[in-house]
């Protein structure tokens, strides 16, 4: 096996933050993660970076998960098994299994990023989370020298985060996931309540949308919405939409009566952290290179040439800014190397 050293990261991390790998290696099959020379290396894992604040050089061994292969596992009377691997592209297995007629995936459709990252952050958009449609996952337990199957109650899938955030499994590079199982019902039903789809599909006077149309409204509603990192560096959503008591939701409401709120099931609330951010006076605003989206202030931004220091210092004004002015804090949602 022979490892490439001092890799460029630029053109591997979707905000285009420059920085080092000393030694990089791409997996293309599982087999080559049994190699007992990496047990010991400090490792990072990546997959399609778009979900990485890059802050400098890696002076580890960086593993860029490329494993592919697709195909339906299982079919009973309930659904169908589909398995992919960690490295294929996840708009593109999106759209495969809807051509396929196995659909399920559709809300998550254009979401940057891989197949294997999907269940670390548990991916969702639309009203729907990938740990839904989730069944099982394959990964090389670095410690155990051994492959697992991680089931999907063993995940504990909650909002963007997972076992593989919980345990800092996936920054120290404990486990390599090199396979995903999802599981499609065959009862399919539109998830269509979102208010931004809803719209779409009435402007295209669509009433019983297919699960390709409801893509379609999809693509559509994000191209809109979100820049595409190849034209504007960007990792989506910056900052984790902030989930308060139902208690400081009413403080809040009580001096903002436009405050977008979303009850959730265990009685807190969540609030929009794009709309916070457009409050405070962010929304096409930048510190140096880097700034907040002008269409989608939750949407952190390159405006070309930074680097993780400039990402840093914005970041830090924002979350300052919107502490000042609502007395809540922003979490980033992105990892950082
Ligand atoms: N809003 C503003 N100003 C803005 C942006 C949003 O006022 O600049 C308001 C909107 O008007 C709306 C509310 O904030 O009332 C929510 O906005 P939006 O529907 O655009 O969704 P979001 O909460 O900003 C979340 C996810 C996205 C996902 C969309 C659609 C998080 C952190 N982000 O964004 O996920 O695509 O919902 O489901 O949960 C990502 O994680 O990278 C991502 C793009």
């Amino acid at each position: 096996m022979k490892l490439a050293s001092a890799v460029d990261l630029t053109p591997f991390n979707t905000l285009a933050l420059p920085g080092k790998a000393a030694r990089y290696l791409k997996i293309s099959d599982p087999a080559q993660l049994t190699d007992p020379a990496l047990k010991d290396e400090q490792r990072f894992i990546l997959g399609g970076g778009s979900n990485l604040v890059l802050t400098g050089d890696f002076a580890g061994l960086l593993l860029h998960m490329a494993i592919p292969g697709k195909r339906l596992l299982q079919e009973d009377d309930e659904a169908w098994y589909i398995e992919a691997g960690a490295g294929e592209n996840w708009h593109d297995f999106v759209q495969w299994t809807l051509a396929q007629g196995w659909p399920g995936l559709e809300n998550l459709s254009l979401i940057p990023g891989t197949v294997g990252a999907a269940p670390i952050q548990n991916i969702g958009a639309y009203g729907l989370e990938v740990g839904e449609c989730f069944h099982s996952l394959s990964a090389w337990d670095f410690e155990k020298q051994a492959f697992t199957t991680v089931d999907r109650q063993a995940c504990r899938f909650a909002y963007r985060d997972s076992l593989f955030k919980q345990q800092g499994w996936h920054l120290s590079g404990r486990m390599a996931i090199v396979s995903v199982v999802f599981r499609l019902a065959k009862a399919w039903q539109p998830n269509i309540r979102y208010t931004d789809v809803a719209q779409e599909l009435a402007a295209r006077e669509i009433a019983a949308p297919t699960p390709q149309e409801i893509a379609n409204a999809i693509i559509a509603v994000r191209q809109r919405k979100l820049p595409d990192p190849a034209q504007i560096p960007n990792t989506g959503s910056f900052f984790h939409n902030p989930v308060v008591s139902a208690a400081e939701a009413e403080r809040l409401a009580a001096d903002f009566p436009n405050l977008p709120r979303y009850p959730q099931p265990d009685g807190r609330v969540k609030l929009a952290a794009g709309w916070l951010i457009e409050q405070a006076g962010w929304k096409g605003k930048n510190l140096g290179p880097v700034g907040m989206y002008e269409k989608q202030a939750l949407v952190l931004v390159n405006r070309g040439g930074a680097n993780g220091d400039d990402v840093k210092r914005t970041m830090a004004a924002v979350q300052a800014e919107v502490r000042a002015r609502f007395a809540v804090a922003l979490t980033p949602e992105p990892m950082f190397l």
